[in-house]
């Protein structure tokens, strides 16, 4: 079976994805980015550090950027457990694994616990943040987009195999995946969830560990494309990658972009429930045919599936099932010899 059985009672209680941390060059050029193109609010800013936390998020931050100039990395993804007791739990597991779990001072957050995970991923649990206040209900303080809340992070890793063993052993289910074709049982990517929607971790296969992309939910199509209009006439239209579109796996509404230093981002639509019922079986899509892309327009550019950002201090590593991408410039070179 590809997809392992759920473990109901895992070591500890991991709620969902919480954060990521970054590296950027120019701290007001992010700034810009997300707070006037997608709308994110400002937590703190100083010289050195920006926190940012979407409209519907009362938690201090759910993205951080340090100033470096350095190149461009992402520092840690952050998950919450529900309590400190379950702090106490993750480190005595890490610990018994062989996985050198520390306990870290994290400002705005409780006592926070740092690991990296088998594939090389740097993870960060904390069970409290600052309190902030909520904005969702003032629309006379929001910018952009109106982003609510990050929805979930996509990783690319070398083994997504592997990568769910290890997940679904920390209480992660899936709720979908997709394979590389009709006969072919390895998993080019799979939606991994702890809350009640279709994806905390995502992971793509690919050169790995990066960062690929976090995910914010925003209210509407309206706002969607009102990002895609203000990011364009502040001189970001390029940035925009991939999308306005609809995805086929949880026909979610979205747009991927680059920010100024290349993290890509996306902004979607709220996406169907999981309600985290047992009898949902995870769903599987083919990697090539009408459900890549979505049930309509056109497939991603070759960047959306080979570029991400790497880890601080991680060297990515070869992937470990290679796939054919069905990438935008396949499909216009096939169109073009067609129409020749
Ligand atoms: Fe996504």
């Amino acid at each position: 079976m590809p997809i392992p059985a759920p473990v109901l009672y895992p070591p500890f209680n991991i709620t969902r994805v919480s954060h990521a941390a970054h590296t950027v060059r120019d701290l007001e050029r992010t700034r810009e980015f997300y707070c006037e193109v997608f709308g994110l609010v400002v937590s703190h800013q100083d010289m050195d550090m920006l926190y940012l936390r979407g409209v519907d998020e009362v938690c201090h931050h759910s993205l951080v950027f340090r100033r470096s100039d350095e190149p461009p990395r992402c520092e840690r993804v952050g998950l919450r457990v529900l309590s400190e007791a379950e702090l106490d739990k993750a480190y005595e597991y890490f610990a018994g694994i062989g996985l050198a779990p520390a306990w870290a001072e994290v400002p705005y957050q409780g006592r926070s616990l740092r690991v990296t995970d088998p594939m090389g991923i740097p993870l960060e649990f904390c069970a409290r943040m600052q309190r902030m206040e909520r904005i969702y209900d003032r629309p006379d303080l929001q910018r952009g987009s109106s982003a609510l809340r990050l929805d979930h992070v996509q990783l690319h890793v070398t083994d997504v195999q592997a990568a769910l063993d290890f997940y679904f052993r920390l209480g992660f289910r899936c709720g979908d995946y997709m394979t590389a074709g009709e006969h072919d049982e390895t998993i080019f990517c799979a939606f991994t969830y702890r809350k009640d929607n279709p994806a905390d971790l995502v992971f793509m296969s690919g050169q790995g560990p990066r960062f690929h992309h976090c995910g914010y939910i925003t209210p509407s199509f309206q706002d969607l494309f009102r990002a895609c209009d203000i990011a364009g006439v502040r001189g970001l239209g390029n940035q925009i990658e991939r999308g306005p579109g609809r995805h086929s796996v949880a026909h979610a509404h979205y747009v991927y972009m680059r920010d100024p230093d290349g993290h890509r981002v996306e902004l979607l639509l709220d996406v169907w429930h999981q309600m985290l019922d047992l009898e949902i079986e995870p769903v599987r899509w083919r990697l090539f045919g009408q459900h890549t892309a979505g049930v309509w327009g056109l497939p991603a550019q070759a960047a959306w599936f080979y570029q991400a950002t790497e880890f601080a201090g991680v060297t990515p590593q070869p992937v470990r099932h290679s796939h054919q991408m069905h990438t935008l410039e396949k499909y216009l070179a096939a169109r073009h010899a067609e129409n020749r």
